[in-house]
């Protein structure tokens, strides 16, 4: 059994939620996408584990995580990561396998994202952590640094020399501010860093063929929301890596085609963190449902801290990314927070200057444009964050879950009612 699990909104759906419960049934876990930019917050019996650029997997103990090809990575960020979770009482380095071919984030593009960032008129509200600029350099080719190249020093030498004057000089037109780097610095903390990570490394892409060979379960975790997906979510206010299912094959070697399952993840309403339109967003002020939203579903990044944007359930959205992603099974994800709402709103369809859409646009100005057709259904009252089988659910809930099944078109196989694993049902 090989399976994925993609988030199908803005990110922050609970997927880390959803990849520790299925974890038990798999033996590795695989990170595909993205990189310390997401955060997911995992809680076992009470005590939350939160990880950001290592595999979410890392909590059950049995599982052997790898960190992909498709993965940006912040060396100081990774070590950082495993020493918190080691210090949780996980044992993380003889678990963990990172990728040859995965690209290396530095201080510059840290810098350039923080300036072009400054820059703009329409920020994108990045987190900071110097994603873009990194994979910009990936597919630019000339300016690249991938974790085998900290491996050894004489690479590591040539490679920051020809790099660091080109972007120092880069950032210099971009502002007279600007930081400028060092090559004996960088040289000398990355060649500690390709020390740190060079017993971790393998070609994970072999490494996942030869273990399928044998018989291991691989699940994927794919990072942010498939609407924040370079080729399909909400441009330009995305992030810089296939967030879908089409970014498993190319980020970790792996055919999506052996997968067995692909699992969307929603939430009962939609958030998003950082800039650009969104439709069913609710600005309702500060007694309003957006804040009632946030404050009860603690709706902050966990990456920035910063608060989380919250709105209606958005069908037409959520309808688009289960088609893109093939998905099989939808777990619908925070329901409790919507308790003690008397109407709830979903977002049928969208009109856009009169026209209905049921479709995702392609551009953020289109987007904008696009008002929400809502269908109200009736609320509950009580307090679901007990209820364990899917009859203890007041009828109301379950109506929701049933209307928003239909919408989006996919079976919804898991309800969470809570932030704990054990706080999650099965659809009957
Ligand atoms: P991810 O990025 O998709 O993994 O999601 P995050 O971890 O960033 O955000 C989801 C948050 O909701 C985390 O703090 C979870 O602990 C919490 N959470 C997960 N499922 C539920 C749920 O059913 N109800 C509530 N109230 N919180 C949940
Ligand atoms: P998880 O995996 C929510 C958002 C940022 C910003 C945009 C681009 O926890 O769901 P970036 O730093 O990637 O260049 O920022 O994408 N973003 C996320 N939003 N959850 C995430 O990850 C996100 N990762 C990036 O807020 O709007
Ligand atoms: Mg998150």
């Amino acid at each position: 059994m090989h399976s994925c699990v993609v988030g199908l909104q803005w990110g922050d759906e609970a997927k880390g939620k959803i990849v520790d419960l299925l974890g038990g049934q798999h033996d590795i876990v695989v990170r595909f996408n993205g990189g310390a930019n997401a955060g997911h917050t995992v809680v076992v019996d009470g005590k939350a584990y939160k990880l950001s650029l290592l595999p979410t997997g890392l909590v059950r103990r049995e599982m052997t995580a790898i960190i992909g090809n498709g993965v940006v990575v912040f060396p100081p960020r990774l070590a950082e990561e495993v020493a918190s979770l080691e210090a949780a009482g996980l044992n993380v380095l003889d678990r963990l396998k990172v990728s040859d071919r995965a690209h290396v984030i530095f201080p510059y593009h840290q810098e350039e994202e923080r300036l072009r960032e400054a820059a703009s008129s329409d920020r994108i509200g990045t987190t900071g952590r110097g994603i873009g600029p990194c994979y910009a350099d990936k597919v630019g080719r000339h300016l690249a640094v991938r974790i085998l190249d900290l491996l050894e020093v004489d690479r590591l030498v040539a490679r920051l020399r020809e790099v660091v004057p080109r972007k120092n000089s880069m950032l210099a037109a971009l502002s007279p501010e600007a930081r400028q780097f060092s090559v004996d610095e960088l040289v000398a903390e990355y060649r500690a860093h390709g020390d740190y990570v060079r017993p971790l490394v393998v070609d994970t892409v072999e490494y996942l063929h030869k273990a399928r060979q044998q018989g291991k379960r691989m699940l994927f975790e794919a990072a942010q929301g498939s609407l924040l997906d370079i080729d399909h979510g909400s441009f330009p206010f995305v992030t810089s890596s296939n967030s879908t299912l089409a970014g498993l094959t190319s980020g970790s070697g792996f055919p999506a085609r052996w997968l067995d399952q692909v699992i969307g993840v929603i939430k009962a309403y939609t958030t998003r963190v950082g800039g650009g339109p969104f439709p069913t967003e609710l600005n309702d002020g500060p007694d309003g449902i957006g804040e009632r939203i946030r404050r009860i579903g603690r709706e902050y990044g966990t990456v920035t801290g910063r608060p989380r944007r919250c709105g209606w359930f958005d069908a037409v959205a959520a309808r688009t990314t289960a088609q893109i992603n093939g998905t099989d099974t939808v777990a619908l994800m925070l329901l409790d927070v919507l308790s003690g709402l008397p109407q709830l709103k979903v977002a049928t369809s969208y009109l856009d200057r009169g026209e209905q859409r049921d479709w995702f646009p392609a551009d953020a100005v289109t987007l904008a444009r696009c008002e929400p057709v809502y269908e109200t259904l009736p609320g509950w009252e009580e307090d679901i964050t007990g209820c364990r089988k899917w009859m203890e659910l007041p009828v109301q809930a379950r109506n929701y879950v049933r209307r928003v099944e239909q919408l989006v078109g996919v079976p919804i196989r898991h309800v969470s009612v809570g932030p704990d694993r054990a706080q999650t049902l099965s659809v009957e």
